[in-house]
């Protein structure tokens, strides 16, 4: 490969990134499993599939399937400092997957990248957060002509796809393998939640027993969070504007206010709502001296950074991931990770075993929308019911479970209406 088919930090790091995505593997059977049938059976021989997806070990085993089902495939990273560097290293040194993702890059540089994996002209495009279709809609419509489908990730990235539908200006049908029960229930849920705290705690090093934690949002991500919090002995707040989702919260043991109630009493405050300016220059003004703030939501627009920049005298960097701004009456509030996600700024995001699940629909969901490329129209899909089952049953074999199955007698009363008392 010619160093111009790629741009990584350095091709040195790869014998470590290797080694990182062989570990990561072992608690990925699924997707091992998949890639195993991918090999023989190569579904995507010869397809172009570009992806836009944080650069970390369990998507280097996700590429590895794409690759070995055939497919011709570049990645980009889908986050300025979500990329492990080793594992880019690694899918050029040893995959010859063309990688353009460097932890850290400036803007100009993440979208110089989504550029470099569009000019791949892809038939298929697998994004975390709809930028490679937004990149379509907005400068290379050339490439619709060509596009089979597309795959989608992540919520906030079904949320900018349906608003592209409800617009009409949706151009081919998208697989939302965010809406499997396989994913969110899970990558959502547990994955959220337990890479979010150790974010947190990598970045600060810092006690949670004791501590009042408020969590923006009871969503599947937020739900996680306040769990995982809550088990680490913080006292957990909620904050919401879904009256039923606040309701839900409030019965799962959480106390809910509004934000302005409840960022006096916080030692943490962590967001991920999917909306912006969640945390804005009235929250900066009540908030305790020493208050942690971060988000694990997709975009870096939950914390309105541009006002605390504004509001503040100094700012510090105390360590690596903290930024420390200095408020005119002497408080201190500490921004984690540029208020990018912080589960995959300062840690190694969800883990595998999750991830497994979620990117195992994903390598399906690019065979799905090939196989019926035909039939599907123009919309925002989810995976049909069999395929999630499928995965959720291969996860629970791997874990060695079995279930019980319906007798006939059984299937027969769920189908009928005439038994009753
Ligand atoms: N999103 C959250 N965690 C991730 C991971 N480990 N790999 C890829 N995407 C992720």
């Amino acid at each position: 490969m010619t160093t111009s088919s790629y741009d990584i930090k350095d091709l040195g790091l790869a014998e470590e990134g290797r080694k990182r995505m062989e570990w990561a593997e072992q608690e990925m059977p699924v997707l091992r499993l998949i890639r195993e049938r991918f090999e023989k059976e190569r579904p995507l021989a010869g397809i172009r599939i570009s992806a836009c997806l944080h650069v970390t070990t369990e998507t280097g085993n996700l590429m590895r399937a794409l690759a070995a089902g055939g497919a011709d495939v570049v990645l980009a990273a889908s986050n300025p400092l979500s990329t492990q560097d080793d594992v880019a290293a690694a899918l050029v040194a040893y995959e010859e997957i063309p990688v353009y993702a460097i932890k850290g890059e400036s803007n100009e540089v993440y979208y110089q990248h989504i550029k470099a994996a569009l000019d791949h002209n892809p038939q298929i495009t697998m994004d975390d957060g709809a930028d490679l279709v937004s990149g379509i809609l907005k400068d290379r419509k050339d490439l619709i002509e060509s596009m089979i489908g597309s795959t989608e990730e992540t919520t906030t990235g079904v949320i900018r796809l349906k608003a592209m539908a409800a617009e009409g200006v949706l151009p081919f049908p998208v697989i939302a393998v965010n809406d499997s029960d396989t994913k969110h229930m899970f990558d959502n849920r547990y994955g959220t939640g337990q890479s979010t705290l150790d974010g947190v705690i990598r970045a600060t090093n810092v006690l949670l027993a004791g501590k009042t934690f408020v969590v923006a949002g009871y969503g599947w991500c937020s739900r996680g969070i306040a769990e995982r919090a809550h088990g680490l002995g913080a006292n957990v707040i909620v904050t919401e504007i879904d009256p039923i989702k606040a309701l839900e919260a409030v019965m799962d043991g959480y106390r809910v206010m509004p934000m302005e109630q409840a960022a006096p009493l916080a030692d943490f405050i962590v967001t991920a709502t999917g909306n912006k300016h969640v945390i804005d220059s009235n929250t900066f003004a009540v908030v305790k001296d020493g208050c942690v703030i971060a988000n694990s939501g997709h975009f870096n627009v939950e914390i309105n950074i541009p006002a605390l920049e504004q509001m503040a005298v100094t700012k510090k960097q105390p360590r690596r991931f903290v930024d420390q701004y200095v408020l005119p009456d002497g408080r201190q509030i500490n921004l984690l990770g540029e208020g990018r996600l912080i589960n995959l700024a300062s840690a190694e995001g969800h883990p595998s075993a999750v991830m497994d699940m979620s990117f195992a629909n994903q390598a399906l969901a690019s065979e799905y929308l090939l196989k019926n490329r035909d039939s599907l129209g123009v919309g925002v899909h989810a995976l049909p019911k069999n395929l999630d089952q499928e995965i959720a049953a291969l996860k629970l074999r791997a874990m060695g479970m079995t279930i019980d199955v319906l007798t006939p007698e059984q299937e027969l009363y769920l189908n009928s209406w005439q038994e009753g008392t």
